[in-house]
């Protein structure tokens, strides 16, 4: 019988340093994200890249974490939703406060994804209107369909000066 490929990774998941030896080469991020680090903010919808409910930033890019092999994220620097800086007196991102503020979520199970695929729209400056905020988040799927307060959600954070945004970012790495 052949010996399943292996692989080491060092992954940097919100500033955090984690090396995964051994790792069977064909393992996602996502996979390695939840079932190895223990991180299981990050879902596993349709594990299809349908759905976004995996969304993580990579180098800050928003990618489906289920369509990407742990070994080509070796050395890369992992957001997910456990990373998100908090307020001090909420304990919440602007982000995650938002969705609150405007019932942004019913069953929650999209939300992570959600939360950081909206980041991805904040940072790349794609929220110059409701319909462009809906085309840029269109990779995200709700079943339970609060669609329209998820965009009222983003809408409040984009008010927030971007620089503040990216910097409370950083500090929560
Ligand atoms: S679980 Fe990754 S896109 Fe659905
Ligand atoms: S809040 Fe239930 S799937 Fe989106």
């Amino acid at each position: 019988m052949t010996a399943t490929p292996t692989v080491s990774v060092t992954l940097h998941v919100n500033g955090e340093e984690y090396t995964l030896a051994g790792l069977d080469n064909r393992t996602t991020l996502l996979d390695a994200l939840r079932e190895h680090l223990k991180q299981t903010g990050s879902k596993k919808g349709c594990g299809l890249g349908m759905c976004g409910a995996c969304t993580v930033l990579a180098d800050g890019r928003r990618i489906n974490s289920c369509l990407a092999l742990a070994a080509l994220y070796d050395q890369k620097e992992i957001t997910t939703i456990e990373g998100l800086s908090q307020d001090s007196e909420t304990g919440l991102h602007p982000l995650q406060q938002a969705f609150v503020d405007h019932d942004g979520f019913q069953c929650g199970y999209c939300t992570p994804g959600q939360i950081m695929s909206a980041l991805g729209v904040l940072q790349e400056g794609h929220t110059g209107s409701a319909d462009e905020i809906r085309e840029f988040m269109s990779g995200n799927l709700c079943r339970c369909g609060a669609y329209s307060n998820i965009v009222a959600a983003i809408s409040q954070v984009a008010q927030t000066p971007l620089e503040a945004l990216l910097d409370e970012q950083r500090a929560g790495a």
